[in-house]
């Protein structure tokens, strides 16, 4: 007898994916440099490194710091800037054996709308993920994604430009994540990424600077894990549009956290620094799970852990 595999298969909004890894932005180029190492028909979508509306040359060096499990970046948003992107680099993409996820950043709203609208008229780009851990430069450089208004009046932007799928990408920097991404839910967001990075520095106590050109930048890697997770957890109880989880993915097993804490799909970031062919384990291992299981398709797990947060709060789980 043929028994069907599991199936991994997801939506998010309109955006149908055979697989339900993304790569995270700024962890993956377009594709096309993991080629020779990584299958890319066995991953869900590749989202791009962000781009602004003017071309950024990024942060002094030192852009990366080590870290125990994790890494530390002050990229700066290095990128040419949304017309000669949409002209000169877009056109590349056609040809990728997976979708390809836009990354929008900005530090005004209408920055956002501005190369919102343009990377979604690309043909390549088949969703629009919004990058909104930028700060305001009209509201004394508050971050976006730390104000529920700023969140709630940049996604009603960029929602306005598009019927593409939408996925508004969500800081841990924050007192309540779910009032945020309430907030996105209610401004027509069709999903949310959660987490992007936590914020961080490292000092070098031999010559007594920090150790990033930037001074302070964002976390990433399993040190961010138990952060993310509880995020997602948050925030799926709070809306109900799909979630992308990531943070520290580098396993199946990893995954299964973010599913069973409520991710629709996860991404996977620093991971593939270390080692391109992650993606396609944890894909082959998520496929394993669920058989072993007797289960039909990923999305039977997600959310399963959701015990209810004030229980956990009433047996002092969470105190240090
Ligand atoms: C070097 C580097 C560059 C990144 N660049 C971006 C970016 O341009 N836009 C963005 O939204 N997130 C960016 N991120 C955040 C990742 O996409 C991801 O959300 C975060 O690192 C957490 O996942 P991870 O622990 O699997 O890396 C970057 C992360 C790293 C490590």
């Amino acid at each position: 007898m043929i028994t069907a595999q599991p199936s991994l298969e997801v939506k998010l909004g309109k955006l149908q994916l055979a697989y339900p890894t993304l790569m995270g932005s700024g962890c993956y180029g377009s594709g096309d440099e993991f080629a020779p190492f990584a299958d890319l028909t066995k991953i869900g979508a590749v989202v791009l490194k962000s781009v602004t509306r003017r071309p950024r040359l990024g942060n002094p060096t030192p852009r990366l710091v080590h870290t125990p499990a994790g890494l530390l970046n002050a990229i700066g948003l290095q990128n040419p800037g949304i017309d000669w992107y949409v002209e000169r680099e877009v056109p590349k993409y056609a040809d990728r054996p997976c979708p390809l996820i836009g990354s929008v950043a900005g530090f005004s709203i209408d920055d956002y709308a501005y190369v919102c609208e343009q990377l979604a008229k690309c043909a390549p780009i088949a969703a629009i993920e919004l990058n909104i851990s930028c700060p305001n430069v009209g509201s004394e450089g508050e971050t976006f994604a730390c104000d529920p208004d700023l969140t709630a009046r940049v996604v009603r932007a960029a929602r306005a430009t598009t019927d593409k799928t939408l996925i508004v990408k969500l800081s841990p920097n924050v007192t309540d994540i779910a009032s945020i991404a309430r907030e996105a839910e209610a401004a027509g967001a069709d999903a949310l990424a959660v987490i992007n990075t936590v914020r961080g520095m490292s000092v070098d106590v031999e010559t007594w600077r920090p150790r990033l050109g930037n001074v302070t930048g964002g976390l990433s890697g399993p040190a961010i894990r138990p952060i993310a997770v509880l995020a997602v957890y948050e925030v799926a109880r709070a809306v109900s549009i799909p979630i992308v989880g990531q943070g520290g993915i580098e396993t199946a097993t990893d995954a299964l956290e973010f599913f069973l804490a409520g991710a629709t799909a996860v991404s996977i970031g620093t991971a593939n620094f270390t080692d391109p062919r992650i993606p396609e384990r944890i894909v082959a291992e998520l496929q394993a799970y669920l058989g072993r299981r007797g289960l039909a398709a990923i999305g039977d797990i997600v959310g399963k852990a959701n015990v209810g947060i004030v229980g956990a709060y009433q047996h002092g789980g969470d105190e240090g």
